[in-house]
This record gives structure tokens, C-alpha cells and sequence, in this order.
């Protein structure tokens, strides 16, 4: 079907979900367990109400922010997620041109099917900024020489992810064909460069593989001071899960956070990541002063974006529908979803009577204890 005719994001993870091949989209749809935590995710934002305010100023909506200091057109982030060439063979190329051509931000994985140089070259321009989501490797050398070499080719931050250091049990994944393991079982490290080569022969069907390497050892006390002394990159953690560790990562001193239950792909039973920025922004209001505070998991309207900023979230990510969108329809695809995000964001700040984001409050809000259909 032909992209206008793809109103709205789930049109475009359909129509993705039938084109592709099954073990890219069972790598890209597939969650932890019975898919509660991934499908919760999406619900948790549908208890979440407006109180629109009515005889404001709104024409020019302006859903432009800041995330770190870069500019994005709209509060919405590409999430960094594995394997983009599973779905479409120039994979993270589409991604970074969408963004470039929409002007979002792209968080760009460590376990990318496309060379972090490869993806560099492909900005639009020199100032098109990239975010660098970091597996840190157990080997500190081994993950220094990565962490140097994304900040020579200009990558502007350091997402470090801390949810998804060991496999997770993902059933969808499982029954596919799961090539990967043939080369675990062969003693191999898997490192981008087997993915690619895996990903070139188009036989690659289970993320196990792709964390052999990770350091399961990280710390507070030792890991941020130690990213601190190997680079000078804002440092964000992707993947709190609950109040206490996002004070410990704004005592830290890192620079962002994304609460993140990794698309409900890890634990089971994870809280969604909208009911944990409601909690912080009750329980402990003053993170949001000390540090950047991101929100991914679920997100699939522009209505769910704008609760999340109205709770205090900086910027809400995606994950598997952009993957879908660059899957089915390239760069276009990447383009269309930002637009569709876009309109609907845009309509919601007139409709709440807001004309920019950082108007966007709390009182605009409400959690309601029942869960609509
Ligand atoms: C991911 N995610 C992810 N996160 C990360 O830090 N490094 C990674 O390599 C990946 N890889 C990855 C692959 C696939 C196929 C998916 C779906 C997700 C998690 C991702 O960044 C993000 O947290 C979630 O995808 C957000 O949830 P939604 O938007 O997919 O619901």
C-alpha cells in the first residue's frame, strides 16, 4: 500500500509486520514472557486524561525542544535499536536521513548492521547531530577504543544502556530461526562485524548473540567515574526503571535519563515507564532540575508523547516504529512517521491550549485509577 495511505503509526507496523521477512520481524516485534511489561506499556498511557485549557493563544505551535542542548523539530527521539538492515538493506542510513530531512534526533545502537562511520557519512550535513547508545564491552580497553572512536566521528553524547546486559527470554525471537547461536556455539565473540556479516547473509534471528560481550559488573561508584575519565561526552543512563535509581543517576551527576523498561523486551512485569514518570514526578520532583529526564516504550500517538511531557518528560523515544517505518518504505517511511507524530502533537498542544512545550505541566493531567477499553 502506498505510504499516504498510512494514516497513523499502527497502519505502519502492520503493513510492516506483513512485508518482512519473519525473523526480522519477529526480532523486531518480539518481548519478554507473555509480551505484559510490552503491551502495558502502550496501556499505561491510555489511564493518563487531559484537562485541556480553552480561550488561549495558539496559533504557531511551536513543538520544537531541546534535548541536551540540540535542537529537535518535535520532543520525539529516534531509540536506538539493533539491526536496521534486517528489515531494508540500507537500514541506518534511512533513519539518519529521516531525521536529518524531519530534523529529530537519532540515538544510534551499538549493535548497528551498518559500521558507526557508514552512519556518520550518511548525516546531511556535518551539524546533524548523533547520539551513541554504549553496550559497555567487560573489557574497559576493548570499550574505550569504541567510546573514542564514535567521539572522532562526532557523536555528541553517551547513551549507556543498563537494562538488557544479559539475554532475556523472548519466545518470538526463539522459535525463529536463530542463526546467531550457531555462531555462539562455535566459541565466536559476536561483535558488529559478525552481525554485519550475518545480517549480509541474511541469517540472523535471535539477539543472544549480541550480548556475550557486555560488562554484567557496572556500578555507580565505578562505571560513570570511569566513562568520566575516558571521555568529555554528556553521559545519559538508558533504562531506570524506578525512583531510587533515577535519584542515584542525577546524584551521579549524568546528564539524562530515559526511563525505560527496553520495549518490554527484557523483565517481565517491568513497570511501564509512564507509571514510573508519574511516580518520580510525585515522589521526587526535583530529579527533573538535576538532570534530563527521557521517557521510550509504547509510545505510538501524539497524545501519549504529550502526557509524557506534561509529567516532566524532556523528549519521549521510539523504538520499533521507526524500525518498521524505514523496513517497509525506506527513508520516506522515517519521514511520514515524524509528519504523522507531527500533526498529531501540534493538534494536541492547540487543543490543550498550549503554544510551546515547556508549557506543557502537570495540571494538565490527570491518572485515572480505571483502564478504558
Ligand atoms: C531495541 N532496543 C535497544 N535498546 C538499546 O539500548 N540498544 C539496542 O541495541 C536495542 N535494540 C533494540 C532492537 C529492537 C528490535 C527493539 C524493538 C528495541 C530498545 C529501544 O531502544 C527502545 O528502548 C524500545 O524499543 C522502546 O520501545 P518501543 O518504542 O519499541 O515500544
Amino acid at each position: 500500500p502506498s505510504l499516504s495511505r498510512m494514516i497513523n503509526i499502527q497502519d505502519i507496523e502492520e503493513t510492516a509486520k506483513n512485508l518482512l521477512p519473519y525473523k526480522a520481524m519477529t526480532y523486531y516485534a518480539s518481548a519478554a514472557d507473555d509480551s505484559i511489561s510490552h503491551t502495558e506499556n502502550s496501556r499505561a498511557f491510555s489511564r493518563f486524561f487531559f484537562h485541556p485549557r480553552v480561550m488561549k493563544a495558539v496559533s504557531g505551535v511551536d513543538p520544537s525542544t531541546l534535548m541536551l542542548g540540540y535542537k529537535s523539530s518535535i520532543p520525539v527521539y529516534i531509540s536506538g535499536s539493533a539491526l536496521a538492515r534486517l528489515g531494508h538493506p540500507l537500514g541506518e542510513v534511512n533513519l539518519t536521513r529521516g531525521a536529518y530531512l524531519t530534523g529529530i534526533l537519532q540515538m544510534v545502537s551499538s549493535n548497528t548492521s551498518l559500521s558507526y562511520r557508514q552512519i556518520a557519512v550518511a548525516r546531511g550535513s556535518p551539524d546533524q547531530p548523533l547520539f551513541f547508545q554504549l553496550y559497555k564491552h567487560k573489557n574497559d580497553l576493548s570499550a574505550a577504543r569504541r567510546i573514542k572512536e564514535v567521539e572522532s566521528l562526532g557523536y555528541k553524547a553517551i547513551f549507556l544502556t543498563v537494562d538488557a546486559l544479559i539475554p532475556s527470554n523472548r519466545e518470538l525471537d526463539t522459535r525463529a530461526p536463530h542463526y546467531l547461536e550457531d555462531y555462539e556455539n562455535q566459541g565466536k565473540n559476536i561483535r558488529p562485524t559478525a552481525v554485519n556479516e550475518a545480517v549480509e547473509i541474511n541469517t540472523l534471528g535471535t539477539a543472544g548473540g549480541l550480548v556475550a560481550s557486555n560488562d554484567t559488573d557496572m556500578t555507580w561508584e565505578k562505571t560513570i567515574p570511569w566513562i568520566r575519565s575516558v571521555t568529555k561526552l554528556p553521559i545519559v543512563i538508558k533504562g531506570i526503571q524506578c525512583v531510587q535509581d533515577a535519584v542515584l543517576a542525577a546524584e551521579a551527576g549524568c546528564e539524562g535519563i530515559v526511563l525505560s523498561n527496553h520495549g518490554g523486551r527484557q523483565l517481565e512485569y517491568s513497570l511501564p515507564p509512564m507509571e514510573v514518570l508519574y511516580k518520580l514526578r510525585n515522589e521526587r520532583p526535583d530529579v527533573f532540575t538535576k538532570t534530563e529526564v527521557y521517557i521510550d516504550g509504547g509510545v505510538r500517538r501524539g497524545t501519549d508523547v504529550l502526557k509524557a511531557l506534561c509529567l516532566g518528560a524532556r523528549m519521549v523515544g521510539l523504538g520499533r516504529a521507526f524500525l518498521f517505518a524505514q523496513s517497509a518504505y525506506g527513508e520516506a517511511g522515517v519521514v511520514h512517521l515524524v509528519r504523522i507524530l507531527e500533526r498529531e502533537i501540534k493538534f494536541g498542544m492547540a487543543s490543550l491550549g498550549v503554544r510551546t512545550v515547556d508549557q506543557l505541566v502537570p495540571d494538565l493531567v490527570e491518572r485515572v485509577d480505571w483502564q478504558p477499553l
